[in-house]
């Protein structure tokens, strides 16, 4: 027997409200325990053409190309930069936090010219700026943007920069980790022609899968690549060969089965709860939660009518301890929430409220538990206010 040293699988109850991921429902729990079968298998591949049938329903797209990524949402991202853009390409990404900033580095990283559109952190791109940079060279391939910027809690409007890439003949490339399935996207109707997203925010899943969808117009540009993909791993039109074969199904890798379970189950629950239902439910509870913070006198950072219901992006008034106060939320509460990324580290707490983490309980519970913490820091604010605030905006 040898003397290496380890503990039991116990991990404790948390309540998931950081940044992702979320608390997964009891029946998403289940599925992952279900029998493990082959990937050829012809029962589980009748999951995998339900789970493209559903992803297509939940990205509202037809498009052929539709299909879960076997791993995290930045391999969403690498997959989109590193198969639509070739060296050379000029790609224009709106940077206006963390995310936009690693859209960058992956995009540098294909060799592509990249235009910057730097905005400050917690404030929307401008469709004036969208405008002038894509005006700014002959040929753009790509414009990027974050529809929902995790580490501000921006949502990015993109009926007006859909219509300017289209003008500009450029294709739109939209990160949806923080928004499908929790804020309103409408892949087809809005014209985006690459998105991506994660299994763990607001689809109920665990972390380890990447739903993403590309257009016809930008399935025509793999068609007509002049080099390889770089990245095998993640190469769109292999993959397609296995996830929405034209005819026999391909061996591309071999697809994490019981990942497959727990996404099929998460997505009928999100047909069964109804998705403009779902996003409702999702508004309301962050609406909640950020009318409860407001009346305690603390600071939303995200510009006014452009925040998202998944992601709350709060001031941390000052004299408090930021670490402090995270570590006793998680160790005497139980409450995961997340720290600021970036340049806002120590400067905002991120509230997540997405999937099945989004409820009116854990609103009360956090505003109530926040509070006390606060209190006890030496910040005074009017006892009682947040929630009340909360529990009219609920009504
Ligand atoms: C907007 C956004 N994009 C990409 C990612 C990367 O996703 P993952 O951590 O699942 O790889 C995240 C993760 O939080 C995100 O919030």
């Amino acid at each position: 027997m040898s003397d290496v040293s380890f503990q039991e699988l116990k991990p404790p109850p948390r309540i998931l409200l950081g940044p992702g991921p979320s608390n997964i429902s009891p029946r998403v729990q289940m599925a992952m325990t279900q029998p493990m079968l082959g990937h050829m298998d012809p029962y589980f591949t009748t999951i995998v053409a339900d789970a493209v049938k559903l992803l297509r329903f939940l990205f509202r797209t037809e498009n052929e190309i539709t299909f879960p990524i076997s791993a995290t949402g930045m391999a969403g991202m690498d997959a989109s930069f590193n198969n639509f853009l070739e060296s050379g390409d000029v790609v224009v990404i709106g940077v206006n936090g963390f995310f936009g900033e690693r859209m960058v580095d992956i995009a540098s990283r294909c060799g592509a010219e990249v235009v910057r559109l730097d905005v400050e952190w917690g404030r929307i791109v401008e469709s004036e700026a969208i405008e002038a940079a894509l005006k700014s060279r002959k040929r753009v391939k790509l414009l990027a943007l974050v529809h929902a910027e995790t580490s501000t809690g921006v949502l990015q409007p993109l009926a007006e920069a859909s219509r300017l890439a289209k003008q500009y003949g450029a294709l739109l490339l939209v990160d949806a980790v923080t928004s499908l399935g929790g804020h309103e996207l409408a892949v087809d109707d809005w014209g985006i022609d690459i998105c991506y997203s994660g299994s763990q925010k607001c689809i109920g899943c665990p972390p380890g899968l990447s739903p993403f969808t590309a257009s016809k117009a930008a399935q025509d540009i793999l068609e007509r690549r002049a080099s390889k993909t770089p990245t095998f791993a993640l190469d769109i039109s292999m993959l397609a060969r296995y996830w929405v074969p034209r005819d026999s199904r391909f061996y591309h890798h071999t697809v994490p089965i019981c990942m497959l379970y727990a996404l099929h189950e998460a997505l009928v629950q999100i047909v069964e709860e109804g998705l403009e239902a779902r996003i409702q439910r999702h508004l309301r509870h962050g609406t909640a939660l950020q009318a409860g913070l407001e009346a305690m006198g603390l600071t939303l950072h995200a510009q006014a009518g452009h925040r998202l219901s998944t992601l709350t992006t709060v001031g941390i008034p000052s004299g408090v301890d930021d670490l402090r106060v995270r570590q006793r939320l998680l160790n005497e509460f139980g409450i995961e929430i997340g720290g600021g990324l970036g340049s806002l580290k120590g400067q905002v707490w991120r509230v997540g409220l997405m999937g099945y983490s989004s409820t009116a309980e854990n609103v009360l519970l956090f505003l109530s538990v926040l509070e006390k913490l606060l209190v006890e820091e030496g910040h005074s604010l009017l006892a009682g206010a947040g929630v009340v605030a909360a529990v009219q905006r609920l009504r």
